[in-house]
């Protein structure tokens, strides 16, 4: 019996692939950089399979040009990236990894934080450009965690892991999202709900944990920026798209903010020449939030699973529109 074929964007970790190579006839994109949408395009026209990234972007006219396609695997837990309606509609379940990444990220977020608060890169780099001369009394000052108040957008699985490294430090944590969780969870995590105007003018530093949806992009904007305290940071760790970036340039070029820790932006990557890079106040990481060695593995695992699932016409372990079936 002929196997299925199957299109990987990108080389994976090895423990997918384990997975996969004997039960499907895989393709993998070996470069470094996605497929372009046209190599995309064509190649769904042939295979029941696709693994994809958040970088491919997998929208109505591709859905629509794969008449073979069972299911869309995505090796991330967001899929901002793939338009579900159109898949939805198209009978095809869409896969992605979530749980899997939570702590990585939350330990990505804690690093950015402490990072641009006590500016251990600004720090580097005065040290690599040979100007410590000698211990000041004034010199490189940052932020206290003593008595400062973390406000988190979005508590779902990592928002909540972030509010759980925030109690470990003694900081006060609120948050905000749309739907409230319940007293029991509030009070197991130690975090008090508050509307999302009062998060911003209350917070010291703001991290961010929501979806990009259409009700998120530029989430954080003029206003928001506005509303933040002068000596707040703000992190990000979601999507690039829920702040405004050129608000956000404007906010820390004319002190309205202290600073901002950045692993997403938008586009991805931002052009070299940049605003945001050129900024001391700034801290831009390349979207590494689940970069960690065993986190990779089991993205790389869960999204094999899911994608053998769906070949199979069974349930996707982790379905992102699971209403199809
Ligand atoms: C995700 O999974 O959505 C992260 O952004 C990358 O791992």
């Amino acid at each position: 019996m002929s196997k299925p074929k199957v299109f990987i964007t990108r080389q994976i970790p090895q423990a997918g692939l384990d997975l996969l190579k004997d039960k499907v006839d895989l393709e993998i994109w070996e470069k470094n950089e996605p497929p372009p949408y046209s190599i995309l395009l064509d190649k769904v026209q042939e295979v029941e399979g696709l693994l994809c990234l958040l970088t491919d972007q997998i929208d109505q006219q591709l859905i629509n040009q794969a008449p073979h396609l069972k299911v869309i695997s995505q090796m991330a837990v967001g899929y901002d990236n793939i338009d579900i309606n159109t898949a939805t509609i198209r009978g095809i379940p869409v896969g992605h990894t979530p749980g899997v990444l939570t702590e990585a990220t939350a330990d990505l977020t804690w690093a950015l934080l402490m990072a641009i608060t006590r500016r251990i890169t600004e720090a580097q780099e005065y040290i690599k450009q040979g100007k410590w001369t000698t211990w000041q009394p004034m010199g490189l000052l940052g932020a206290d965690f003593v008595g400062a108040t973390l406000g988190i957008i979005g508590l779902g699985r990592i928002g909540q892991a972030v509010a759980r490294r925030g109690k470990g430090f003694n900081l006060k944590v609120i948050y905000h999202k749309p739907r409230r969780l319940y007293p029991k969870l509030e009070q197991e995590l130690g975090v008090n709900y508050v509307s999302f105007e009062q998060l911003l003018k209350e917070s010291d530093f703001i991290s961010l944990h929501t979806p990009l949806t259409e009700r998120t992009y530029h989430l954080i904007g003029e206003n928001e920026l506005k509303l933040m305290k002068q000596t707040a940071f703000l992190i990000n760790t979601a999507r690039g798209g829920i702040i405004d970036q050129n608000a956000l340039c404007y906010a820390l070029q004319q002190g309205q903010i202290a600073g901002a820790a950045l692993d997403v932006t938008e586009p991805e990557p931002l052009p070299k020449e940049h605003q945001l890079l050129t900024l001391s106040n700034v801290i831009v990481t390349p979207h590494i939030g689940s970069a960690s060695y065993q986190t990779r593995f089991q993205m790389a695992i869960m999204a094999a699973q899911n994608l053998l699932a769906g070949l199979q016409g069974q349930p996707l372990p982790n379905c992102v529109n699971p209403n199809i079936y």
